[in-house]
C-alpha cells in the first residue's frame, strides 16, 4: 500500500531533524534510551516488565469486579504527542478486562455536525455509565494543543475551552465519576525513531497520519501549548499526572499503578501493586519538552 507521505519520515530524518536528534538516533542500540535527560538509560528488561505487567493486571481485573459491585464510573484521559505510547498503554490496561464496561474512545476529526455543537458535547456522549471505565485516546485537550497548533479552531474557541475546561470537568468529579487525566511524555528522538518504525512496518504504517509528518516540523509549537495548557488545566479537583514514555514499558507500569493505587478497589494487595516510579509519573514538575 502506497501512503501519501510515503518516505516523508525518514526524509525529515535526513534532512531537517535537529542534530542532537539525529545523532541520538544513530548511536542508540536497541535498549538504549534516546533522551540524556530521562532518569534512566536503559529500557527496563522484558522479563521484569512482564512479571510486574501480569500482578498489575490480575490487580485490575479485580478492580473491574469493584466497579461492577459498587457501580463506581472511572474516566482515564489519555493525552501526548503523537507517538507518545497513547493506545499502548490503553491496550495493556483493557487486555484482560472485560471488553464490555472498559471502552476505547478514540474520535476522529469532528464532522460538521459535531462542529455544530457544543465543544464538549461529543465526549460527554461516551462517559461512563455505573461499573464503567472508559479510557479516553485524545480527548477535549485537542482544542488547546492539536487544534490550536494547526490551527484547527480559533484563539476565541480555545480561550472559551480554557475557560471551560475547569468547570466541565469539576462538574464530571463532583458527580462522581473518578476523573485520571494522564499526560504522556516523549522526547524528540525517541519520537521520530517511532515513526521511522511506523514507516518501515507495514503493520504499523496505520498509525501515522498527515499530521504526525506536519507536526515534524512543529515540535516547538507543540511544546509551548502543551506547557500553556498544563499550566492552565492543572487544577485541584481534576490534575494532571505526566508519565515520561521514552520507555514505554516503565511508562505503561506507571500508569496502571496510578490508577490502582488511587482507587479503594475490594481486595486489593499492595504487595503486588509495589510502588509507583515517581521519577518517571508524578505531577505537573515532571513534564519537560
Ligand atoms: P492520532 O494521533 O489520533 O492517530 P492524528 O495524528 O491524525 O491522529 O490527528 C491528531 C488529532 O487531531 C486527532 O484527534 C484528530 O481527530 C485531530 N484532527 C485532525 N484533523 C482535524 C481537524 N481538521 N479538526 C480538528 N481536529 C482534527
Ligand atoms: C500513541 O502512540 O501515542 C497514539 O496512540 C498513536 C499515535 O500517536 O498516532
Amino acid at each position: 500500500m502506497q501512503l501519501p507521505f510515503d518516505g516523508a519520515i525518514s526524509a525529515f530524518f535526513k534532512e531537517d531533524a535537529p542534530d542532537h536528534v539525529r545523532k541520538a538516533i544513530r548511536r542508540a542500540d536497541r535498549d538504549e534510551i534516546l533522551n540524556d535527560s530521562y532518569p534512566y538509560s536503559e529500557r527496563m528488561a522484558r522479563k521484569a516488565y512482564e512479571r510486574e505487567l501480569a500482578l498489575l493486571q490480575i490487580e485490575l481485573v479485580r478492580m473491574q469486579a469493584w466497579a461492577k459491585s459498587s457501580g463506581a464510573r472511572i474516566v482515564c484521559v489519555f493525552e501526548g504527542r503523537d507517538a507518545a505510547g497513547k493506545g499502548g498503554v490503553i491496550k495493556r490496561f483493557r487486555e484482560h478486562l472485560n471488553p464490555r464496561g472498559a471502552q476505547v474512545v478514540a474520535l476522529s476529526a469532528p464532522n460538521e455536525y459535531e462542529r455544530g455543537q457544543w465543544y464538549f458535547q461529543r465526549y460527554v456522549d461516551h462517559l461512563p455509565s455505573a461499573g464503567e471505565i472508559t479510557f479516553y485516546d485524545r480527548s477535549w485537550y485537542n482544542r488547546a494543543v492539536v487544534e490550536h497548533v494547526f490551527d484547527f479552531c480559533t484563539d476565541e474557541q480555545r480561550r472559551q475551552f480554557f475557560e471551560q475546561v475547569p468547570d466541565f470537568e469539576s462538574l464530571l468529579v463532583s458527580e462522581g465519576i473518578q476523573l485520571f487525566k494522564f499526560w504522556l511524555n516523549v522526547g524528540q528522538a525517541e519520537q521520530l525513531n517511532r515513526f521511522l518504525a511506523r514507516e518501515q512496518d507495514p503493520l504499523k504504517q496505520w498509525k501515522l497520519s498527515n499530521i504526525d509528518v506536519e507536526g515534524l516540523h512543529k515540535w516547538d509549537d507543540y511544546s509551548k501549548a502543551i506547557s500553556e495548557t498544563l499550566e492552565r488545566t492543572d487544577t485541584e479537583h481534576a490534575p494532571w499526572t505526566i508519565v515520561r514514555s521514552d520507555d514505554k514499558r516503565r511508562a505503561r507500569l506507571a500508569a496502571i499503578r496510578h490508577v490502582l493505587k488511587s482507587l479503594d478497589y475490594d481486595g486489593k494487595s499492595h504487595k503486588a501493586l509495589g510502588e509507583v516510579d515517581e521519577s518517571i509519573c508524578s505531577g505537573t514538575d515532571i513534564w519537560n519538552a
